[in-house]
């Protein structure tokens, strides 16, 4: 099969969140599995940045934009180790910027436009390079009018005539709405502006066109799939996602083995594995907590965690705990960016509990590697979690996870019971209830677990066993693939059969 991935960001082009990870990873693992792929995302001014040698393709994109035609060109590189091309839409007033959907908080006042632009443009880009998809596989609101397009302005194209479309939601919470006058930009008459297509509240919402239109739904783990139908964390499409769900299905994301596991990175103090875990992360530790210009000691847990500072990612609940934590003989590292609220907690808690916290306030590919390799325990409290990676990075690293009991954290993670440890599968610490006081159990369990040496290593042991690769979910994409394929074209129902081996 050909499969075309259609993302806004992707690894080592450009990423600002996990969905950059997967667009990165998983079209190479469907390609491992012998089928063609191909990922197509917008040529950022962080894309130059970082890859200097895009080849030029020659093509020129001529885009209707409401009234007028915009230009863009198409670049060309490769995922990394891999013969999957990426194909880079360039249009420089749009995404030569500082930034992919805003700047310093605030969205782009274009984002609309910008965003059918690239959606029509790797339509166009996909014709102009003679590639033939079987299925579109599109990613959160920035490709959710794909699918409505191939079934309505491009849907006469032969090129295209075949192809199917998959939807993956990453996070519901951000759905691409813009005002109703936005509308015209798409090319799109306003018999699409109605409540059972893409209107929203008043609004023109990008995400609803994407679970309308498309033949199948993915979210990123079982338990967002089926959270995401009921009002908590529906963030209003629930009804709709209910209406589909008979299409909808939850596939946890993987991880990049050959970026993510502590047996590759270049980046580490030591490398290990799951025999080696004692002295290989007794030795990242230590080169951690000189980094952070804390005391070097084996003895003290070293609690971690890494990401957007945001409300999500239960930094509320955090702030109500740290000081009772750092109370205790541990340590706290902290690297991330995001709201100016967290960012003054961090400083007070830095200067109140002198050589236990560091906090560093930015972002660092290889500080993320290794802080997963040389901390201890890690924390994830987020109030709501379509799949989380940071979770599966850390058992990666026999570095136990501490997580609310939502999304793809309760997919992936298993409590420490007196019988999941029994049966060798407790891999963490799992709290119910998104409180302060849930979560403050959960640490002293920690606390006192640390304490009880061959219990910890069992964790850690139990967790570095795991098998997060790509492999398995890749599969399930495929199958769909296949799905999509058998329902678009009925004839095509028999199981493709093997090719006779020669006698
Ligand atoms: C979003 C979600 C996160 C998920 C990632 C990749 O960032 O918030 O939970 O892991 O997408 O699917």
């Amino acid at each position: 099969m050909n499969i075309v991935f259609v993302a806004s960001e992707g690894v080592p082009f450009a990423k600002t969140g996990g969905l950059a990870d997967v667009a990165g990873a998983l079209p190479r693992a469907v390609a491992d599995l012998g089928h063609s792929t191909s990922l197509f995302i917008p040529c950022y001014r962080k894309v130059w940045e970082a890859n200097r040698d895009l080849a030029a393709t020659g093509i020129t994109l001529r885009i209707p934009i409401g009234t007028s035609t915009v230009l863009g060109h198409v670049f060309e590189g490769r995922l990394p180790d891999s013969d999957v091309p990426v194909y880079l839409i360039d249009q420089p007033d749009y995404f030569d910027r500082d930034g992919f959907y805003g700047h310093l908080g605030h969205d782009f006042e274009d984002n609309c436009e910008r965003f059918v632009f690239f959606q029509r443009a790797v339509l166009e880009a996909v014709v102009a390079l003679g590639i033939k998809p079987d299925v579109f596989h599109c990613n959160d609101w920035q490709t959710g009018l794909l699918p409505v397009y191939l079934k309505s302005l491009y849907h006469n194209i032969p090129e295209l005539a075949s192809a199917g479309c998959l939807f993956t939601i990453h996070n519901l919470a951000y759905q691409g709405l813009f005002w109703h006058w936005d509308l015209p930009l798409t090319g799109l008459d306003w018999s699409y502006f109605n409540y059972r297509a893409l209107e929203f509240h008043g609004k023109l919402s990008f995400m609803k066109a994407g679970l309308v239109f498309s033949d199948m739904l993915t979210t990123v783990s079982p338990t967002y799939a089926s959270e995401i139908q009921a009002q908590r964390h529906g963030a209003g499409l629930d009804g709709l996602l209910r209406d589909r769900q008979a299409d909808l299905r939850g596939i946890v994301n993987g991880i990049d083995e050959r970026s993510w596991t502590p047996r590759h990175e270049t980046m580490l103090a030591a490398n290990y594995d799951v025999d080696t875990v004692a002295t290989g992360k007794a030795a990242c530790k230590a080169w951690l907590q000189r980094r952070a210009g804390l005391p070097v000691r084996p003895d003290a847990p070293l609690f971690a965690q890494i990401g957007r500072l945001d409300p999500q990612k239960g930094w509320d609940l955090l702030a109500e705990v740290a000081d009772r934590l750092l109370e205790h003989d541990v340590q706290l590292i902290v690297l991330g960016t995001g709201h100016p609220k967290y960012h003054n907690l961090l400083e007070a808690l830095v200067h109140r509990h002198p050589g236990k916290v560091w906090a560093y306030l930015g972002f660092s590919d290889d500080l993320a590697h290794q802080i997963e390799a040389g901390a201890d325990v890690f924390l994830m409290p987020s109030l709501f979690e379509p799949c989380g990676l940071n979770q599966l990075y850390s058992l990666a690293h026999g570095t136990v996870p501490v997580v609310h009991a939502t999304g793809g954290l309760v997919d992936t993670v298993v409590d420490l019971t007196p019988q999941t440890l029994a049966e060798g599968r407790a891999t963490g610490f799992v709290f119910h209830e998104p409180t302060a006081a849930s979560v403050w159990r959960a640490l002293e369990r920690v606390l006192q677990t640390w304490s009880d040496r061959p219990t910890w290593e069992k964790l850690v042991k139990a967790g570095m066993s795991d098998d997060w690769s790509w492999k398995q979910s890749a599969g399930r994409y495929v199958e769909l693939y296949h799905e999509i394929q058998r329902r678009r074209r009925p004839q095509l129902a028999q199981p493709t059969r093997e090719k006779p081996v020669p006698a």
